[in-house]
């Protein structure tokens, strides 16, 4: 079943506890949520995409006080390290909300108030069977052994007087609901397992928690004796971050809400949240209903990674490991890996071995060989193009596109990365048989076949700059890499991935740049499988290798820019003052045409520091800034999350 999006595309993923920083989980939910959007970004949608914190709660106190530290303040440092992750990641989020925020308190009160005043919400007494970690009361039915089912905890049984939400009103209109519109929660076992749930009777849900056992939340707007539910909080994030029901956004994007989550939180999202919309107003019900304003509240439901077969633990230590990954292997052969390797809905297990695997076999070998060879190919006999027009059309290339297009569009309409990137990769499977039938190079070695060997090279650029548009929502980099080198410096649209205009002309052939080492192979025959790195520049491989112990004998330190300005009659280089841990030095850097002195004051940057002193242009320098060049382009090292000055780099 696909969500039409109408042109305007509302996503969030879950918002994040803070209790512990971003794993692969979290990641995982993230990055199809990103893929998602730069999808309907390509196709011309007007897309917000959300993702925050949830920092209320039970559960944040108590890690707050076993961290020792104020709950604000453990919101601030693990908030702040998700965003960083995502930003290291390169996920494209529109807004990031935390639920600490004025904006968001604010139209939580407000929504309540609205619920209390219609008598949604009443006050009464609970006594029940209380999970700490769950943040939630199980009834007799869901427990297993006296214990937690999900946590596996004991119980503990609380009796308290708490406001509560009507929410078993509601009962028999949701299972209507979710019978007459299986769209609204897919995969569609998973809409299933709420009708489930809807067989054992709904209990009201208690929306409340006294001051006196919980302060850490928003109080209630009509009894500050209380605070609101962690869940009835969180949840509301998805409308706060629009800015609530009178704002404008809120108006435009709310209509098409698409909530992802994990199958973890199915019945929060699946069962109190559309109760919640209802009541308040802001749930459609019948598709003819246009007014414009209530949304269906779509779920988009993924699985759960287990790492190597055993569930993801910190105990066990396997979670951070998962996401370090990325900084060996790079972000888009983690996306490619995650999006690829777990069937949209369903479980998969998470392997360095199999992330390998992929990224040996697909990566590599049929997308990274392939631009490789064909860039190889064009860059080296374009100059041959006569004038006029290059035949860019081959039958098959363009049936096998087609299909990938439209596997992709049926695909995505039901966040299915994993089919979308099967249908790209029979193109590329297609476009390397193209090659291999064609033999270029065999035609280049015949002075009659000049004519063919033009048409097969611009088909092959044709379909490339196709591949290069195709692969934008999936892995963004390479396909940046891939559009640059076939010379489409247009802006990335899905309207321009068209295979089969005959429209290269031999400049644009020309324009094409030889693209290798996309994917560097990772050999995994030695004792520890390891990135061989990519051939980039003509010294690779023609530097002598080094001992470990050699590479200690470096003092590498991150050092804070204290001050910067130019050394007089100098054009290349500047006087860096710099702090490293207690100490202040002076150092030259040869970077003057690349960074204005005032750009660089305040920025940390990795410094060798054991370096022999030298006197450059009258100047003493105490060590040496590292930065990367390839061709013009100079670029000093950053760290992508702070460090104090003085660290170690190894
Ligand atoms: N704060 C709530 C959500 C509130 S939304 C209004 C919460 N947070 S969480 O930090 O526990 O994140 C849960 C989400 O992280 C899951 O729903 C899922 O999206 C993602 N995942 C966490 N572990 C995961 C796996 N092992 N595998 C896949 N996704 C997982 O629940």
């Amino acid at each position: 079943m696909s969500s039409r999006s109408d042109g305007v595309f509302y996503l969030t993923t879950p918002i994040y506890y803070i209790n512990a920083p971003p794993h692969l989980g979290h990641a995982y939910t993230t990055i199809v949520a990103d893929t998602m959007a730069r999808y309907h970004r390509l196709a011309g949608d007007d897309v917000w995409f959300l993702t925050g914190t949830d920092e209320h709660g039970d559960k944040i106190a108590q890690a707050a006080a076993k961290a020792g530290e104020t709950p604000q303040a453990l919101a601030d440092r693990i908030s702040s390290a998700f965003k960083v992750e995502w930003q290291a990641l390169g996920i494209e989020n529109n807004d990031f909300i935390r639920t600490t925020e004025p904006r968001h308190a604010r139209v939580v009160q407000a929504i309540l108030q609205d619920l209390f005043d219609r008598g949604e919400i009443y006050f009464g007494k609970y006594g029940g069977q209380y999970c700490y970690g769950c943040e939630r009361f199980y009834t007799e039915k869901e427990i297993v052994d006296g214990k937690c089912p999900d946590h596996q905890t004991p119980l503990v049984y609380i009796e308290e007087e708490n406001y509560f939400f009507r929410m078993s009103a509601y009962q028999e209109w949701l299972r209507r609901y979710l019978e007459k519109h299986p769209d609204v929660v897919q995969p569609d076992r998973y809409r299933n397992e709420l009708l489930g749930f809807l067989r054992e009777p709904l209990q009201d849900l208690s929306i409340s928690r006294p001051k006196s056992r919980l302060q850490w939340g928003i109080p209630l707007p009509f009894d500050d004796r209380f605070v609101t539910y962690v869940w009835f909080d969180a949840l509301l994030n998805y409308v706060s971050a629009l800015g609530g029901l009178g704002d404008a956004r809120f108006r435009r994007y709310w209509p098409h809400v698409h909530h992802l989550i994990g199958k973890d939180i199915l019945k929060p999202h699946g069962i109190y949240w559309p109760c919640m919309l209802k009541a308040a107003g802001l749930l459609r019900e019948e598709e003819s209903d246009d007014t414009g304003l209530p949304g269906f509240a779509r779920l988009r439901v993924n699985g759960y990674w287990t790492i190597g077969g055993a569930k993801m633990s910190k105990s066990v230590g396997n979670v951070v490991e998962a996401l370090a990954l990325t900084r060996k292997y790079g972000n888009d052969a983690f996306r490619y890996f995650v999006l690829r390797e777990m069937p949209f809905g369903q479980d998969a297990s998470f392997s360095e071995e199999a992330f390998v695997e992929r990224l040996n076999a697909d990566l590599a070998n049929d997308l990274g060989n392939l631009v490789s060879r064909a860039t190889t190919l064009i860059a080296a006999h374009a100059a041959k193009a006569p004038a006029g027009n290059v035949l860019t059309q081959d039958p098959d290339l363009e049936a096998a596109f087609r299909k990938a297009r439209e596997a992709i569009e049926v695909a995505m309409a039901e966040f299915a990365c994993h089919r979308a990137l099967v249908g790209i990769w029979e193109f590329i499977t297609a476009i390397n048989q193209y090659v291999d039938s064609q033999q270029p190079w065999a035609l280049a070695k015949k002075p009659d076949q000049t004519d063919r060997l033009i048409a097969v090279l611009g088909t092959l650029a044709e379909a490339l700059r196709c591949l290069g548009l195709l692969l934008v929502p999936f892995v963004p980099e390479a396909a940046a890499r891939i559009r640059v080198a076939v010379g489409d410096r247009t802006e990335a649209t899905l309207a321009a991935a068209d295979y089969g205009r005959p429209w290269r002309t031999p400049e644009d052939l020309l324009a094409v740049q030889r693209l290798t080492g996309l994917f560097p192979r990772v050999d995994t025959k030695g004792p520890a499988a390891t990135a061989e790195p990519a051939k980039a520049g003509p010294a690779a491989g023609a530097v002598p290798r080094i001992t470990i112990d050699e590479f200690k004998r470096l003092d590498l330190r991150v050092a804070e820019v204290l001050a910067a300005e130019p050394v007089p009659k100098s054009k290349k280089l500047l006087k860096l003052t710099i702090r490293l841990g207690e100490e202040t030095r002076t150092l030259v850097a040869g970077i003057a045409e690349h960074y204005r002195p005032e750009a660089l004051v305040g920025r940390k940057v990795v410094v060798v520091a054991n370096l022999e002193p030298a006197t450059l242009m009258g100047v003493t320098s105490n060590g040496m800034v590292l930065a990367g060049s390839a061709g013009d382009t100079l670029a000093l090292l950053a760290l992508d999350r702070d460090l104090p000055s003085g660290a170690k780099v190894r």
